[in-house]
């Protein structure tokens, strides 16, 4: 039975993230805000992920491994960075820059703006 089982369950536990290695990975945020310049993120996304021609990263919904695959194989507008480019290490980095990044306040929360809206 075990001999029957074990290459079978082998390549599928391979598949569970958390096995494979690859569950959030501990990053460097400033070495990841030094890569998310360089290789020009900050072009579409804000220096501090605010957003402009990209959307918003901060706060960052998605997990490290949906992180990845995204800038990997991303489906829209934005331009696909491959491990050639940008390495799982730096990209890692990248993760835990905008991981570190407090969210802003919500404009309702802003006096200011919440006057001049009334007026
Ligand atoms: C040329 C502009 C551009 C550059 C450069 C760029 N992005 Fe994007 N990014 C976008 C756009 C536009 C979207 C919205 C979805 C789409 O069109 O792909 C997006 C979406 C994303 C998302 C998905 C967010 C979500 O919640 O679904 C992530 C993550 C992301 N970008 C990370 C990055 C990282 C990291 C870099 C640098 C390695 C980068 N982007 C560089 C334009 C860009």
């Amino acid at each position: 039975m075990h001999r029957f089982i074990t290459p079978l369950l082998l390549p599928l536990l391979m598949l569970v993230p958390g096995l494979a290695g690859s569950e959030d990975r501990a990053g460097d945020p400033q070495a990841g805000q030094v890569r998310f310049m360089r290789v020009g993120c900050y072009e579409c996304h804000g220096t501090v992920g605010q957003g402009g021609a990209g959307m918003r990263l901060v706060p960052l919904p998605l997990p490290w491994i949906g992180f990845q695959i995204y800038v990997r194989r991303p489906g829209g507008q934005m331009p696909a960075y491959s491990d050639k480019v940008l390495g799982d290490a730096d990209l890692a980095d990248i993760y835990a820059y905008l991981k570190s990044i407090p969210e802003g306040p919500r404009a309702k929360d802003i006096a200011l703006i919440e006057d001049a809206a009334d007026k």
